[in-house]
């Protein structure tokens, strides 16, 4: 039986399996696994994570129990569920992604989406079911009293369902995500609505990225739910029970990531890097596909940018790496299409014999992400909406000397906004001037900056974070 517990849908590990059906494992992916992975390694930890590919679900039938570990394969405790695959399928792409996340980054395109009909009520109901699955598994698995650490939208409904089954348990939730406000939220079915902000608040605490995020939280816990929030001291009530708000945002581990981007393959992306755009100055953006991340408006700035600033050209390069994500999503596909396009028609307008304007890359190389985090002299982060971004905290620390150009509608404003460049993510003319600001800022005032960014950045590593969430449920 276990003390602490964390459930997320990635886990820490997952397998591919050879065409002679041998199996590989390999660290997960993404910036939660990332940032957990190195604090969840403790052997009292077991991480409970849900099978999301083939390859995965032949890794958990070998297992006994689905304990990864118990089959010998080198990884801290994990226990990986192997949910139906269309089960699978309608929780994590139509629910998770296509819909919890589309509200609380404010995503959809109002006129034609969303759409609630039958089609998603069976959508619906594999939600529940793959909640309940993370549930019961957390349930059979928790020794008593345990304190559980339920990650992210893709398990809203676990907490309560964990309750129900297990009152003994502390139970936190957090969401890595945006919260949306009531009126945008509420475009949800209401019975969806309600039980997602219910299975939340069946946590003892529910954590946020910032306060802007927990305030959402809770302005749709007063509107939908009728519930009693408390601004003063960070709580909601309903029916009788009281969840615990808590603001932690999470940082980067300043002297790791460090270490890692000292490594021999970063420093041989940082000569070829070199070599490929010279002594030009270097804007850098390093993101998901995603369409959060306003990719397309971020590369019609930088076109804006070059027509009004023709004494920049032949002297600046846009590296925009944009690694592939979701691409079980149609608009994904169609997403990272137009990016392509967008990136395309730079080149064509500008391009000189020996000047790439700018060079795009959509595949992922995380040493190749790094060396271009050192080169930078401008970091372009202009998000439509934001949990936090990371990319934002990673650059400041690796850069000595890059200006960031920041949506405000980034969770990491609130800490890294008085020291960056703040920008309106829909206003392409504004960020072009940003553009222009951050390359022509006085090397002493990039320093000066770059320096209280590193230190905002490093404030909340990931061990601290995870430590202060878990204190909350002591
Ligand atoms: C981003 C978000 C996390 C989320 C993750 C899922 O990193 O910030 O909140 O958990 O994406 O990504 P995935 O690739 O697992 O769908």
């Amino acid at each position: 039986m276990n003390s602490v517990l964390v459930a997320s849908n990635r886990g820490p590990v997952s397998f591919t399996v050879s065409d002679g059906g041998e199996l590989t494992m390999k660290r997960g992916g993404g910036g939660l696994v990332s940032g957990l992975s190195g604090v969840v390694k403790d052997d009292g930890v077991l991480w409970v994570c849900a099978a999301l590919s083939d390859g995965d679900r032949s890794a958990v039938r070998q297992a006994p129990g689905g304990r990864i570990d118990h089959a010998g394969y080198d990884t801290g405790p994990v226990r990986m569920l192997d949910i139906p695959p269309a089960t699978f399928h309608r929780a994590y792409n139509a629910v998770a992604n296509s819909t919890l996340w589309f509200v609380n980054h404010l995503l959809y395109d109002i006129p034609n989406a969303p759409n609630f009909g039958t089609k998603f009520e069976r959508e619906w109901e594999s939600y529940r079911d793959y909640n309940g699955a993370f549930a019961l598994a957390l349930a059979e698995e928790a020794g008593h009293g345990a304190r559980v650490m339920v990650q992210d939208y893709h398990l809203t409904l676990t907490p309560a369902m964990l309750r129900a089954e297990r009152p003994d348990l502390r139970i936190a939730h957090f969401s890595h995500t945006p919260w949306a406000p009531p009126e945008y939220f509420s475009l949800l079915p209401d019975e969806v609505a309600r039980e997602v902000l219910e299975g939340i608040l069946g946590a003892d605490h529910a954590g946020f990225l910032t306060d802007r995020w927990a305030q959402l939280f809770m302005d749709c816990c007063e509107r939908l739910l009728g519930a009693e929030a408390d601004r003063v001291a960070r709580t909601v009530t309903h029916q009788g029970r009281t969840t615990r708000i808590g603001v932690h945002a999470l940082g980067v581990d300043g002297a790791a990531l460090w270490q890692r981007a000292g490594e021999p393959d970063v420093e041989s992306h940082m000569t070829a890097l070199r070599e490929q755009v010279g002594d030009r100055r270097l804007i850098v953006r390093i993101d998901r596909t995603e369409l959060s991340k306003n990719i397309v408006r971020g590369l019609v700035a930088y076109g804006e940018f070059l027509a009004a600033h023709p004494e920049w050209h032949g002297r600046v390069v846009h590296l925009a790496f944009a690694y592939p994500s979701r691409h079980d999503l149609p608009e994904y596909r169609e997403y990272t299409a137009s990016v392509q396009r967008c990136a395309q028609e730079i080149e064509d307008a500008y391009a000189t014999e020996d000047w790439d304007p700018v060079i795009l890359n959509v595949d992922d190389d995380y040493p190749r992400s790094l060396a271009a985090y050192r080169l930078a002299d401008v970091l372009l982060v202009n998000p439509i909406r934001d949990g936090m971004n990371l990319v934002a905290k990673e650059g400041p620390v690796l850069s000595p000397h890059c200006a960031l150009v920041l949506s405000r509608e980034a969770g990491a404003a609130a800490e890294l906004g008085p020291h960056a460049l703040l920008v309106n993510p829909y206003d392409i003319s504004g960020t072009a001037a940003a553009l222009h600001e951050a390359l022509v800022m006085p090397e002493e005032e990039r320093r000066r900056r770059r320096e209280q960014l590193h230190a905002a950045a490093t404030a909340l590593p990931p061990d601290r974070w995870l430590a202060a969430q878990l204190d909350a449920l002591a």
